[in-house]
């Protein structure tokens, strides 16, 4: 399979409460990825913890924190809020997960790495 800068889903497969795990490339680079479905809104970004650089997801895409709502960092417990990505809790408080691009084409979920 050949990694592009862009992933697409069907939003219907993306229920509330979701998430789903890919991964992006862009010329050389790779990274991996998540988008959450939240509060109506869809939101991804950079499956990387500031705080030390691990996934968030010690255990494959489990995101929410207890609550279903907030991110949470398996690591040391960096707490993320959802829409925006910013640590609001644990040890990078302030720290922002790195945010790519969503957009809806119809029935379909695009993120892009932003170049
Ligand atoms: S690596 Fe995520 S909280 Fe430490």
């Amino acid at each position: 399979m050949t990694l592009s800068a862009e992933w697409r889903c069907v939003a219907s497969e993306l229920a509330p409460g979701a998430s789903a795990k890919f991964r992006l490339a862009r010329g050389a680079r790779a990274v991996d990825a998540f988008v959450v479905h939240v509060d109506g809104g869809y939101h991804a970004y950079v499956n990387c913890c500031p705080h030390v650089g691990t996934p968030l997801d010690l255990w494959p895409n489990e995101f929410f924190a207890e609550d279903g709502r907030t991110l949470v960092c398996a690591t040391h417990g960096a707490i993320y809020e959802p829409d925006t990505g910013r640590c609001i809790g644990g040890p990078c408080v302030g720290d922002r997960l790195e945010r790519l691009d969503v957009r809806r084409e119809g029935d379909t979920i695009v993120v892009t790495w932003p170049g």
